[in-house]
């Protein structure tokens, strides 16, 4: 029986919301007061919610718990920034990185940054299981501790034909793999997300496929770019964002970025991803952003840079091609763009 799943991130993007709807939705209402058109654009008005008060910008931003306690790392922020990853565009304004994400746990909405504020981040353990020589469990301020801490200017591009450029921070992946030890015969790292319906009443939602579960081959996962952020804009990543750490592999589509991860698995089995569960025609496993290779339901070819009105050329690899494009030869049978 198929199932008609609302899901927000695949409207085609002449219908998703634009962030400056999204921060307006007075303006929005009294337009859609003005005609039933609009009130009958998808997602739209089931995904906007009031423009951020300054004050409410402040616990977007900000660094405390939902509970008031700090965040154990705050001190280690902002690092160093790595200059090798450059932009060919202006940084995002952080107030539109971090109050129009996508983070199903919340929600489908993009405005689920206050909803966010309820995810424990504290203690927060991180297991390395499955083919490695010892599997391990640590605490996120343990591991950050092991780790070597930098700042990377990087674009992200979603599936939906928006896109930002940020300052990650955080430690290459590989600096992960190297402390779990994989076994030779680990060919995958899967990466899964908490799981907690009390708090994230996305999870509630028993259609979806929870916990959200990303991969990467062991070549991704160890080449250069894959990066675990840990921080945005020179402070701890805010939760919306996919505290206390999250994957940023900014070749590939954003959903490959996978946020809150509570296990890195290795494994010789590709791992079915959280979104080729539900749809396996329209999302594969290698999502690499492809501007020649439209998604089933609309165009890839341009993107919307948030805070921009202009529309960008979507880049193959995102740009990244000099540093990722190696990893796909010899793969050209897959189904390697979605
Ligand atoms: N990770 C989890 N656990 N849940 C999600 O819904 N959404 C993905 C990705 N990682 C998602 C996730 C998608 S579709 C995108 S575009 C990015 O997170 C958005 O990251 P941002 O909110 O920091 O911009």
């Amino acid at each position: 029986m198929p199932i008609k799943i609302k899901r927000g991130w695949e409207l085609p993007d002449s219908a998703a919301t634009s962030e400056d709807v999204f921060r307006s939705r007075r303006r929005l209402l009294k337009a859609a007061a003005a005609g039933p058109i609009l009130l009958a654009a998808p997602g739209l008005l089931a995904g906007c919610d009031e423009a951020p008060s300054p004050s409410a910008q402040m616990a977007a931003t900000g660094t405390s718990d939902a509970a008031g306690a700090a965040d154990p790392s705050t001190s280690l922020y902002p690092v160093e920034r790595n200059p090798r990853y450059v932009l060919d565009r202006d940084i995002s304004p952080e107030d539109l990185a971090t109050t129009y994400n996508n983070f199903y746990e919340f929600g489908s909405s993009k405005n689920i940054w206050k909803k966010a504020q309820d995810l424990p981040i504290r203690p927060w353990r991180v297991a390395i299981t499955g083919m490695v020589e010892t599997p391990m469990e640590l605490d996120i301020d343990d591991l950050l501790g092991k780790m070597p801490l930098e700042e990377r200017l990087y674009r992200h591009r979603c599936v939906e034909a928006w896109s930002m450029a940020v300052p990650w921070s955080g430690f290459p992946l590989k600096a992960l793999v190297d402390l779990a030890r994989p076994l030779g015969s680990a060919k995958y790292l899967k990466m899964v997300t908490f799981q907690n319906p009390e708090v994230a009443g996305g999870q509630k939602a028993s259609w979806y496929p929870w916990p959200y579960v990303e991969g990467l081959t062991m070549a991704e996962a160890t080449n250069e770019l894959a990066f675990i952020a840990t921080g945005l804009y020179g402070k701890p990543v805010p939760k919306q964002n996919g505290a206390p750490l999250r994957l940023a592999v900014p070749w590939k589509y954003g959903f490959k970025s996978v946020k809150s991860i509570v296990t890195f698995e290795f494994t010789d089995q590709r791992p079915r991803t959280f979104w080729e569960e539900i749809q396996a025609s329209e999302y594969g496993f290698w999502a690499n952003v492809n501007p020649n290779v439209p998604h089933p339901r609309w165009s890839q070819a341009t993107e919307r840079v948030l805070g921009q009105d202009q529309r960008l050329e979507t880049q193959l690899y995102n740009g990244y091609g000099e540093f990722v494009a190696g990893l796909y030869a010899g793969l050209e049978g897959e189904k390697l763009f979605m």
